[in-house]
């Protein structure tokens, strides 16, 4: 297995309650170390183009809407098969179908607002870690 970087995002709901403390805390239990972060609250177009593949489903304006609705935290982590690891951790896009544990199950209320983003490829991974931060935001860490 190789060490992989992935993009996550706290959403506008997770900064909303309050929990962009104890989602972080368990992101570093489970091993993934923050290589880049910082706090944005995106504009909707901003959004959009985070979303672009989601362009022509019916849920882009409502989920442009939602992540623009407030402040997010964008990181970039890094560990070994930190795509994959990260998506089983984070749970199903929806949380009534996500695993008891995972962070979408303990805190998402919906497929809306659901908590927190994981990239799904390593390719993604890196198009997503460039739509946020410049190689010179990326830093060595391993705490
Ligand atoms: P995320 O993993 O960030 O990637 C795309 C997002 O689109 C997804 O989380 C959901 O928040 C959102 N999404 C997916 N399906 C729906 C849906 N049916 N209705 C509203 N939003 C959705």
């Amino acid at each position: 297995m190789s060490v992989e970087r992935t993009l996550t995002i706290l959403k506008p709901d997770c900064v909303r309650k309050g929990l962009i403390g104890e989602v972080t805390k368990r992101i570093q239990e489970a091993g993934f170390h923050i290589v880049a972060m910082k706090m944005m609250h995106l504009s909707s177009t901003t959004a959009g183009g985070f979303y672009e593949v989601h362009r022509e489903r019916p849920f882009f304006g409502e989920l442009c809407d939602f992540m623009s609705s407030g402040p997010c935290v964008p990181m970039v982590l890094e560990k070994e098969n930190a795509v994959a690891d990260f998506r089983t951790f984070i749970g199903a896009t929806n949380p009534a179908e996500a695993e008891a544990g995972t962070i979408r199950a303990d805190f998402a209320d919906s497929v809306g607002e659901n908590i927190i983003h994981g990239s799904d490829s390593v390719e993604n991974g890196k198009i997503e870690s460039n739509y946020f931060f410049a190689e010179s935001e990326i830093v060595a860490n391993k705490g």
